[in-house]
Formats: C-alpha cells, structure tokens, sequence
C-alpha cells in the first residue's frame, strides 16, 4: 500500500525539501502551505505529478486545521507519517512574526503567543485532528520539527523568549503525544534539524536542506518502537534536553 504524508510549511526550506524526498521515495504527499498559490512551482508541480496534492493550512489557526482535517477525509484514509515543519522565530519574514518576542524589557504578550501559536499549538492540534487516520497505518510516524534553541541543559544567554520556550514546550508536546499513541504504535519523535541553510537558518548555516532532511528521513526510517519520545539531531544522534 502506498504511503501518505502531510507536511506542514511545504512552500519552501525544510518543509519543501520533506516534500522533495518523500516524493522520491514513493510517497503520496499532500504539501501544505498557509496560502500554496504563493508557491507557484510547487502548484505546477502538484499538475503532473499525481502524488503530490496541495492544501492550504494555517496551523496558528483552529479553524484552518479543523477545514483541513474535514477535507481530508475524502484524500486518503490513513496518514503513514505527518512531519510538523512550519515554524516561525522572531525575524521571520512573516504576519506573525515580531521582534518583541526576542529581549526582556521588548517582549509583547501576542508576539509569545504567535510563536506558541505556530510552534507548539498547531502541531498538537494537527496531531490530534489526524489521531484517526494516523491510528489506521500500520506504521505511522510524526516527525516534528524543533530546533536546538528548545533545550533546557544547555541555554546559557538570555533573550530570544518566544522561540525557544516554544521549542521547549513543543519537546514537552511530543513527549505526552509519544506516551498517548505508544499503545497504538505511533511513533512520535522531535529532531534538531541542524543550522540549515534556509531563510529562517540564513546563508551561512552549515547545512543544506537536502543534507538535514535526508538525515532526519534516513534515521526516522531506522526507528523502532522504543524511540518514540525521543528528541535527536538530524544524523540520529540523541540530543540534549
Ligand atoms: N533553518 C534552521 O537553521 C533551523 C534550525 C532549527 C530549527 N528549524 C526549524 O525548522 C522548521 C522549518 O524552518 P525553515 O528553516 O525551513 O524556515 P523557513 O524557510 O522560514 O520556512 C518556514 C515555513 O513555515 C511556514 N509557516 C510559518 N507560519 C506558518 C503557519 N502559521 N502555518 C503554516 N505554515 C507556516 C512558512 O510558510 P509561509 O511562507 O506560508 O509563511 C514556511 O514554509 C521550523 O520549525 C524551524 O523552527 C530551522
């Protein structure tokens, strides 16, 4: 049986990248993007190529997943693997985005929360809207996306509040998430990315996306039932918490 995956904040960097290899490698991909007719190549692509459908999803939005997660139902009846992608930091190019998420003495309530918003929010909520489909594969797996900007053990500066406790929180998510599914055989890990040559990442971050999401794709692929919960960089290695 073909697998079906959902990635989120496909439009470009990572989540382009996700959508890239796991069409290679046979997937059907229903790519999401918060408006996907501002990523014009990925619309030409989706017309010849019968496995990649594209749907729009604001995950900061409940509305936006829950008109999703409705239309969905008619695309496919069970979802292999949904990678968590989309992400905001404080100098994203993006509505809701905002510096005052970033210094002590700046910081504005709605700026933190956007952040919680599309970092943390959307994703378990994403998760729990898919439960049923996820439930129907026999081998299901979410990949979120998180940064090594969510640690606890090894933050030693200050500032940069909203992203990092949003990271933080959304290692805390996959954890509950993990222990929630484990009996179902969902497995649920976290991954570091690395400092990816992106907008979010800038030019002179050491790593390509096809570098990281390979070596995020190649270690999920290696996973068994004991890893969900865990959080690791994108070679496999463990990660800090
Ligand atoms: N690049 C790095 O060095 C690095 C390091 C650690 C972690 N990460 C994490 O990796 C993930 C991907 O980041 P990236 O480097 O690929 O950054 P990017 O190029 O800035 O891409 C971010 C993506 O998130 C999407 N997005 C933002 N808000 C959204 C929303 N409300 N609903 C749906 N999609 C939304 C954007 O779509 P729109 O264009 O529609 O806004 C865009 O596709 C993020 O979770 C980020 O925190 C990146």
């Amino acid at each position: 049986m073909q697998k079906t995956a959902i990635v989120t904040g496909a439009g470009k960097g990572l989540g382009l990248e996700f959508t890239k290899q796991l069409l290679a490698s046979e997937y059907k991909v229903i790519a999401t993007a918060r408006k996907v007719e501002n990523y014009p190549a990925l619309v030409t692509d989706s017309e010849s190529n019968n496995n990649l459908d594209l749907m729009n999803l604001d995950v900061s939005s409940e509305e936006s997943i829950k008109a999703f997660a409705d239309s969905l139902k008619n695309k496919t009846e069970h979802i292999d693997l949904l990678v968590n992608c989309a992400g905001i930091n404080s100098k994203s190019n993006h509505p809701h985005s905002q510096a005052s998420s970033l210094k002590l003495g700046e910081l504005e309530q709605q700026s933190l929360l956007n952040q919680f918003a599309v970092n943390t929010v959307g994703p378990i909520l994403l998760a729990q809207s898919s439960l049923p489909m996820l439930k129907a594969s026999r081998q299901a797996r979410v990949l979120n996306v998180s940064s090594w900007l969510g640690p606890v053990s090894i933050k030693t500066s200050g500032g940069n509040y909203g992203y990092c406790t949003s990271k933080s929180a959304l290692n805390m998510m996959n954890v509950a998430l993990a222990n929630d599914l484990k009996e179902d055989g969902v497995i649920c890990v976290n991954f570091n990315p690395g400092w990816v040559r992106t907008d979010m990442g800038g030019d002179k971050a050491k790593l390509s996306a096809e570098e990281s999401v390979e070596g995020m794709l190649k270690t999920l692929e290696g996973l068994g039932a004991e890893a969900t919960g865990r959080f690791l960089q994108w070679d496999g290695t463990e990660h800090p918490w």
